[in-house]
């Protein structure tokens, strides 16, 4: 007889989006502008700071629980500055990846009963963890509006009550490219400090926000460092999403709960990795000029993909929303008809439009992108399905193919 699962598994319903969208990829040995992780290969930089990593013999031994303490430090000495105040090595936690940072987030301070404001479309963990933690999520849509997202300031307040826990703010956002405005988030700021509210501000494209726009750290308002623990992501940082390190920052008395979860979850995550991207993030404080710095360096071959793609997209007559942050870009794909459109199997599937164009787009071009409809969480009242979303966080030759790529559309 089969085991029966834990209900929490079962809500959780089929297998993830990514596993279907990857295969389909890996199937189609595509360009993958679809998943989101940049993949070009490892900066000398950091190379080099993984080989002196590696001669430390400390580095071969189990981490102290919360943090590496040259990565303590080094977090201390790069976000004190960035959070105007004076951070303690207690006010850090680092974690495996920023995903486990939201795991741990929802685990220490969400339960059965309460309720988690999330913003549609959003990074698919915010609903898996509300699942797993027994939460209902409540869901807010952000509005396209001449070439912007916004939020609806009055659907968002409505949507606060006595049972409202958290707000998870993801700026700037996956999958949209938005960068919440001041506005926005100082009202995010009061309602949640009027409904006694975390919030879980997930931040780890914080160094990609592009010309003319400004990221804000909700934890800088005034009030906020006590009810915000901030997520950051080394993989996003500097393009190493498989070393799986991030952290999270906060009032101390927040991070020790995480600090709680931590201890009987992985225990630490990797002292090597950690020693590196200490080395890392102290070049980049320390480099002079700053303008060779790493993130200089990616700024200016992210801006390059970006321009490049979105004409080559324009010129296909997929127009795309303006990206203020991050890593993503979002095409329209209702204007433009392609052949496959004309088959039997496409005019018989019953999908959104996105879906059927994506896989259209993957099985005969061999360029993956995703649907921006699958960002969507399962119960969102708005869900627009004539958008592509394109991620440009890829190496100048993975754009350069995908550029040639889109050029073939007929
Ligand atoms: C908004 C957002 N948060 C968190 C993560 C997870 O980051 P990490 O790779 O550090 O676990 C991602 C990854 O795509 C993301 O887009």
């Amino acid at each position: 007889m089969e085991i029966a699962s834990a209900e929490k598994i079962s809500s959780l319903g089929g297998p993830s989006m990514w596993i279907e969208w990857g295969n389909l990829a890996r199937q189609n040995k595509a360009c993958n502008l679809g998943s989101g992780f940049p993949n070009f290969s490892l900066h000398p930089d950091l190379k080099e700071e993984l080989h002196t990593a590696a001669e430390n013999p400390v580095t071969c031994w189990y981490p102290r629980a919360q943090a590496h303490p040259r990565l303590a430090e080094e977090l201390v000495a790069t976000y004190s500055p960035l959070f105007q105040r004076e951070i303690l090595p207690t006010e850090t936690i680092v974690t495996t990846g920023a995903y486990q940072g939201i795991h741990w987030t929802f685990e220490a301070f969400v339960q059965a009963g309460d309720e988690v404001i999330v913003f549609d479309p959003l990074f698919d963990a915010y609903i898996a963890d509300s699942i797993i933690t027994g939460a209902k999520y409540v869901s807010v849509p952000l509005m396209l509006e001449s070439n912007s997202w916004v939020l609806d300031k009055e659907l968002f307040a409505n949507s606060f009550n006595s049972r409202t826990k958290m707000i998870v703010l993801n700026t700037p956002h996956n999958p949209t490219g938005k960068v919440f405005k001041r506005d926005e988030i100082e009202l995010i700021a009061k309602l949640s400090k009027e409904y006694n509210c975390l919030v879980l501000a997930d931040e780890v494209y914080d160094r990609f926000v592009f010309g003319g726009y400004n990221h804000i750290r909700i934890a800088t308002l005034p009030g906020m460092w006590e009810r915000t623990i901030t997520l950051c992501s080394a993989g996003k940082m500097f393009g190493v999403t498989g070393w799986r390190l991030g952290w999270a920052i906060g009032a101390a008395n927040l991070i020790e709960k995480l600090f709680r979860v931590c201890i009987c979850d992985t225990f630490g995550t990797s002292t090597l990795m950690q020693e590196a991207i200490a080395g890392m993030l102290q070049r980049q404080r320390m480099c002079s000029p700053p303008k060779e710095s790493y993130f200089i360096w990616v700024e200016k071959i992210f801006a390059e993909n970006y321009s490049k793609l979105k004409k080559a997209f324009i010129d296909a007559n997929m127009p795309a929303v303006h990206t203020q942050g991050g890593f993503f870009l979002i095409v329209d794909c209702s204007k433009r008809k392609f052949d496959f459109q004309d088959s039997s199997e496409y005019k018989s599937s019953d999908d959104h439009l996105d879906k059927k164009i994506a896989r259209g787009i993957v099985n005969e071009f061999k360029l993956a992108l995703l649907p921006l409809s699958l960002f969507y969480s399962p119960e969102s009242k708005v869900r627009p399905t004539s958008y592509l979303r394109v991620c440009f966080a890829k190496s100048s030759e993975t754009i350069d193919q995908a550029v040639e790529i889109i050029k073939t559309f007929h």
